[in-house]
């Protein structure tokens, strides 16, 4: 397996990579839901805002995860992972966490600070997140699924607790996502 940054000119195989995966996951219209995010996400936040990591195995893309910018109150440089898909018949072999910490430590070495997702605390727990709450750090959109918002500081210190709002990349700026 091969890990690397996502390259613009690998758009189409790995929107195509989400699409399948979510919907061998969750159904046909949640793969075109997941599909039509990846495509927004990539055509609409600024480059300095948003940042993708690939898997590959042979020339074939079989993980695929984003980050983007989450602006917080405590000024510190922050980003959201979401969403991370691994190609049906490859999961459970490790490639989502070599591609999360492959992503994560990328993000360290440009100065990213704090890293949230919201997911299932289960799994991302095996690559350093911990579950926060919204008394700690708010999210962008009321939370739905309490119990998976989720962060780590990449310098290994706990999440400081800060007052006042987040602020998300407009693609992940609708409530229905939260
Ligand atoms: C969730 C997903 C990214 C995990 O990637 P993966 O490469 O299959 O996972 P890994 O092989 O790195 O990790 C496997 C471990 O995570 C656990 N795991 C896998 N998926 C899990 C899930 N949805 N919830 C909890 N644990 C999970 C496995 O039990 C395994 O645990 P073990 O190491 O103790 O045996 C992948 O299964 C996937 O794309 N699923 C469909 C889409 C999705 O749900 N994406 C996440 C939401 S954005």
């Amino acid at each position: 397996m091969r890990l690397a940054l996502f390259n613009e000119s690998d758009i189409g195989p790995v929107v195509a990579l989400f699409q399948r995966v979510f919907s061998d996951a969750e159904g046909e219209a949640e793969g075109q839901v997941i599909a039509d995010f990846v495509k927004e996400l990539i055509s609409t936040t600024p480059r300095s805002a948003v940042i993708g990591f690939t898997a590959w195995e042979g020339d074939a893309v079989v993980g695929g995860i984003f980050f983007s910018r989450l602006i917080v109150p405590s000024g510190q440089r922050a980003f959201i992972l979401s969403p991370v898909a691994v190609s049906t018949d490859v999961q459970g072999k490790g490639v989502g966490q070599a591609l999360i910490r492959y992503g994560l430590d990328h993000l360290k070495s440009l100065g990213v600070e704090l890293v949230f997702t919201y997911g299932d605390p289960g799994y991302y727990s095996k690559v350093g997140f911990e579950q926060i709450t919204e008394a700690i750090v708010k999210a962008p959109w009321p939370l739905s699924q309490p119990i998976g918002w989720l962060a780590q500081s990449l310098d290994g210190s706990a999440v400081q607790a800060m007052i006042g709002p987040t602020r998300c990349v407009e693609a992940l700026n609708d409530p229905g996502l939260w």
